[in-house]
């Protein structure tokens, strides 16, 4: 019963003090407390995971679930216990000993879970950020505004800068287009859980700030910036690049600032400083160009503290790739400099011949001559990347297990530079594309012998072949087995996107994974990008292998978003007796 909007729930005198009581009100099941003077109605759901709270117990004003035993201020639903999160409250009104509650005006829902999305990040709690994601993408928000709130927090509350956790919600929302919209929330929960893991028990980074007043002009703070990453002094080099932002200098200036230093030295990192930025610079791409300082501030750390290839043995010895290299770059600023008519290149297929050869004076001396017939950067890189993306296709699966992350590296990081080149124009970024050839080089013997490329056996169902790649990826190893279905299933009549929807619905069941969220995400972009067939179905090829190579998992992730979703649709986790 219902009026002037208040719903009725019962006889005052039949509600005991100090005890709970389950009432149908409203389409609703409530749980009623007299405490003190007045009477305090509560969702009767737990929003723990979903325990019937009637059947809690109340003392001095607080109910504990008997779930879990989160606890709850009887007359406002907030919990003391921050992973169980508010029960919403309803005001209630006593009239002539009728019992009356307002379940009008409820709490602005999508405001609540933006804040407990930061309470999950800030608490590192899974469930929490689960139900978070999936409230507020399934409630209508914008799932830019749940990964600029992961892309925030991230930045400011890890110590060492942009991260790992960073790199995986980024690559989740650039994977967004190709999933299904049901999947969307899904995607942002496994990239905010990373976020999360990175920065618990990280102290907080500290603002460095801009120089005061008068800024340096951009080609000034470009040289320092450089000589402080050199020296290794993450604050200087920090301060140059917030100086450079709050003078307002371009986008395509700053990526240009960044890709320098991080070719100044070779390969840092195994190519993760170099894939990192490009990521950030995607991610301001998508959450917006406000938050540059915190963003980009982030990075430096990591090139200030980067490993560089000159100093390892592997890139010296027994032939020395770094003088090869050196040698090499003399010329490429009067190379870039001169006015050579852009041509229609065709040699690729025979760059990426050299590039997976032997002779590393070879791979150097072939990108030189094709930039000299004025083949632009952008394809050279997109060439290396092809040769990367060959020597996880062709891993053979005897070599040991942690090798696929040596190929992966390779991979990130060719993308990398081509994604660099592409945004700005970097002339120093070339050199990124002459490193990425030499790692590839120097992974020559994960193709030893290489793995066969299967070819298609005749399969004309497409939706079949792709109904079989769970029960396929349930069971170790089948890297093979992987590879032949795309293959198969690219030789059908069924749309790309359907097997790109496929790959990425069977990636985010599996837990989270640095390096296999890259190799997939960095198939999927390199297929999207060729318009050749063959080398997108090789894309693919590479990345369902990498795939099957690191499942199945035990997907405690899957099941932790399972019981979220769940919660939030309103379905049952606990067996209750109707009202
Ligand atoms: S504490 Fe209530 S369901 Fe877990």
């Amino acid at each position: 019963m219902t009026t002037d909007g208040l719903t009725y729930a019962g006889r005052l005198s039949d509600f005991a003090a100090g005890t709970c009581h389950r009432v149908r009100a409203g389409g609703r099941t409530l749980v009623l407390i007299r405490h003190g003077d007045g009477v305090y109605a509560l969702d009767n759901r737990c929003p723990h995971m979903g325990f019937p709270l009637d059947r809690g117990s109340v003392d001095d004003g607080i109910l504990t679930c008997h779930w879990h035993h989160a606890r709850f201020d009887v007359t406002t639903g907030g919990t003391f216990d921050l992973w169980a999160d508010d029960v919403p409250a309803f005001p209630t009104t006593v009239v002539d000993g009728d019992v009356w509650v307002d379940l009008r005006n409820g709490r602005d829902e999508l405001a609540h879970h933006r804040r407990r999305l930061r309470a999950g990040l800030e608490q590192n709690l899974s469930l929490v950020i689960a139900k978070a994601a999936v409230s507020l993408v399934e409630g209508g928000a914008d799932p830019r505004e749940p990964f600029r709130i992961g892309l925030e927090f991230g930045t400011r509350y890890q110590s060492d800068g942009w991260g790992p956790g960073l790199t995986v919600l980024t690559c989740m929302m650039n994977l967004l287009p190709h999933l299904p919209p049901e999947q969307h929330a899904r995607a942002l929960f496994h990239g905010l859980s990373n976020v999360a893991g990175d920065s618990s028990g990280s102290p907080p980074k500290f603002e460095v700030g801009p120089l005061p007043d008068a800024p340096a002009d951009p080609a000034t703070l470009k040289r320092w910036f450089r000589r402080f990453v050199d020296v290794r002094d993450a604050t200087g080099a920090e301060r140059c690049l917030l100086t450079a932002i709050q003078a307002g200098t371009d986008q395509a200036a700053i990526a240009d600032m960044l890709f320098a230093a991080a070719t100044d030295h070779r390969y840092l990192s195994t190519g993760h400083v170099l894939d990192f930025t490009n990521k950030a610079l995607e991610a301001l791409d998508i959450a917006g160009w406000d938050l540059a300082e915190t963003v980009i501030g982030s990075l430096a750390r990591g090139y200030a503290d980067a490993g560089r290839m000159e100093e390892s043995n592997a890139w010296r010895r027994p032939i020395d790739l770094v003088e090869i290299l050196e040698a090499t770059f003399e010329d490429l600023p009067d190379i870039l400099a001169a006015d050579i008519k852009p041509t229609q290149w065709d040699g690729r297929a025979d760059l990426i011949d050299t590039v997976l050869g032997e002779d590393p004076q070879a791979i150097a001396d072939s990108l030189t001559d094709a930039l000299r017939q004025g083949a632009d950067p952008v394809e050279l890189a997109d060439a290396v990347t092809q040769a990367a993306i060959t020597r996880v296709a062709q891993f053979h699966v005897t070599n040991e297990f942690g090798d696929w992350d040596r190929a992966l590296h390779t991979l990130s990081f060719a993308n990398a530079v081509r994604g660099g080149l592409a945004r700005s124009g970097s002339r120093e970024l070339v050199r990124g594309i002459y490193d990425a050839a030499m790692s590839v080089y120097l992974d020559r013997f994960l193709n030893v012998p290489p793995a066969r490329l299967p070819s298609a056996n005749g399969h004309t169902s497409g939706a079949e072949l792709l109904a079989s790649l769970p029960d396929l990826l349930d069971r170790q190893q089948q890297v093979d087995e992987a590879a032949g279905l795309v293959v198969d299933y690219r030789a059908t009549t069924a749309p790309v996107e359907s097997l790109l929807e496929s790959i990425g619905g069977n990636l985010l069941r599996e837990d989270r994974d640095f390096h296999t969220i890259q190799a997939v995400e960095a198939s999927i972009h390199q297929a999207n990008l060729s318009d050749d067939p063959a080398d997108a179905t090789l894309a693919l090829v590479a990345g369902a292998r990498y795939l099957a190579a690191h499942a199945p998992t035990v997907r405690s992730q899957g099941q932790t978003f399972q019981i979220a979703q769940r919660l939030q649709r309103g379905e049952r986790l606990f067996e209750e007796a109707p009202a």
